[in-house]
């Protein structure tokens, strides 16, 4: 029995060096090192290259190496039917909270103005506004959503919420399905977008959803690029509807040189980092699930293939 780590980004070999060290028992490889297919029970992936999973014939479970799993079901050859399972990590939902904060604080105080009056010699305060009287919506009150709302509601931000299911969050209003969804927006003058990508909200932060947000609203994604419509931002804060956006993630990764959003002066873009997998915190749930499967016991963190998250 052994696991195989696939993804493309330079980092098989620490997780592979932090999975071994945690349990020098496990037998652990790359995916581009030789290895025998037919041993392997488990691929550990992130961004695999498509096609990659499909040769495996004695895989028991995918584990994601993120909170997301899009991506899996993105690759039609994967084997999806599968149990799949992703990264539920306090340690990933605390460093996207600093992210939101941070972001947020950037914006309201206008930092990124007074960057570039700085290079021009230019001296000229501007209003600002005060955490108590902005409102943040946030799309999503997963494991992630929950953590920022919370965070962002103990400095003193209005802080609202929206999911498919109802949740109870101390001074958090919350908001539950498609028919709530106006109503959220209506209130929110930062909205931060947390959801999976799934077929339900792909393309969710458009024209549409856009306009019911109060006027000159802020946009953070740090979800997924498959959850907006680029052009449908680019004509809302040309518009005024939308004053402007900060992206961590995109449609395509690295983003093409020659995309709008490079020189945008409203948008303000980070390399898909607001919070990323730690080798220290989350090796021990991969080792666990492993643990599972081999004792038949129930995996943790499971996706459910319905809902596609
Ligand atoms: P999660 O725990 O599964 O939470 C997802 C939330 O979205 C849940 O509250 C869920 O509602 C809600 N939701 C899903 N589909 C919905 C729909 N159609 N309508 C309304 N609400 C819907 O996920 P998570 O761990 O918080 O992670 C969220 C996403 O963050 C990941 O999928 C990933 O794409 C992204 N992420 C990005 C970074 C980064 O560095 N930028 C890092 C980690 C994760 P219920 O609670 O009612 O099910
Ligand atoms: C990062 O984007 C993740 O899904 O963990």
């Amino acid at each position: 029995m052994s696991i195989v780590i696939i993804r493309q980004d330079g980092k098989v070999a620490l997780w592979k060096k932090a999975l071994q060290e945690y349990d020098p028992s496990l037998e652990v490889y790359s995916y581009l090192e030789p290895h025998d297919k037919e041993k392997i029970k488990v691929a550990l992936v992130w961004k695999h290259p498509e096609g990659s999973l499909k040769d495996y014939p004695n895989l028991a479970y995918i584990a994601s190496n993120g909170a997301g799993v899009d991506f899996i079901f993105e690759d039609v050859s994967a084997p999806t039917h599968l149990p799949i399972t992703r990264v539920v990590d306090e340690q990933l939902a605390i460093d996207m909270s600093e992210y939101v904060l941070a972001i947020i604080l950037h914006n309201l105080k206008k930092l990124d103005v007074y960057k570039v009056n700085q290079t021009r010699k230019t001296w000229q305060p501007f209003p600002y506004k005060r955490i108590a009287d902005v409102r943040v919506g946030i799309l999503g009150l997963g494991v992630l959503g929950s953590q920022v709302a919370k965070d962002l509601e103990n400095v003193g931000f209005k802080v609202q919420g929206w999911s498919n299911t109802r949740k109870d969050l101390k001074n958090i209003p919350s908001y539950a399905g498609k028919e709530e969804l106006s109503a959220f927006l209506n209130i929110s003058d930062i909205l931060v977008c947390l959801l999976p990508l799934t077929k339900d909200t792909k393309g969710i932060l458009n024209k549409q959803l856009f306009e019911q947000l109060p006027k000159n609203a802020f946009i953070i994604n740090v979800a997924r690029g498959g959850h907006l419509v680029d052009q449908d931002l680019r004509d809302a804060i040309n518009n005024d509807q939308i004053s402007g956006a900060s992206l961590d993630v995109y449609h395509d990764e690295p983003l093409p040189k020659d995309h709008f959003f490079w020189t945008f002066d409203e948008i303000m873009m980070t390399p898909h980092y607001a919070s990323v997998s730690d080798v220290k915190s989350v090796v021990p749930q991969i080792v666990e699930n492993y643990k599972r499967m081999q004792a038949n016991l129930p995996l943790l963190h499971l996706v459910s293939k319905n809902r596609g998250y």
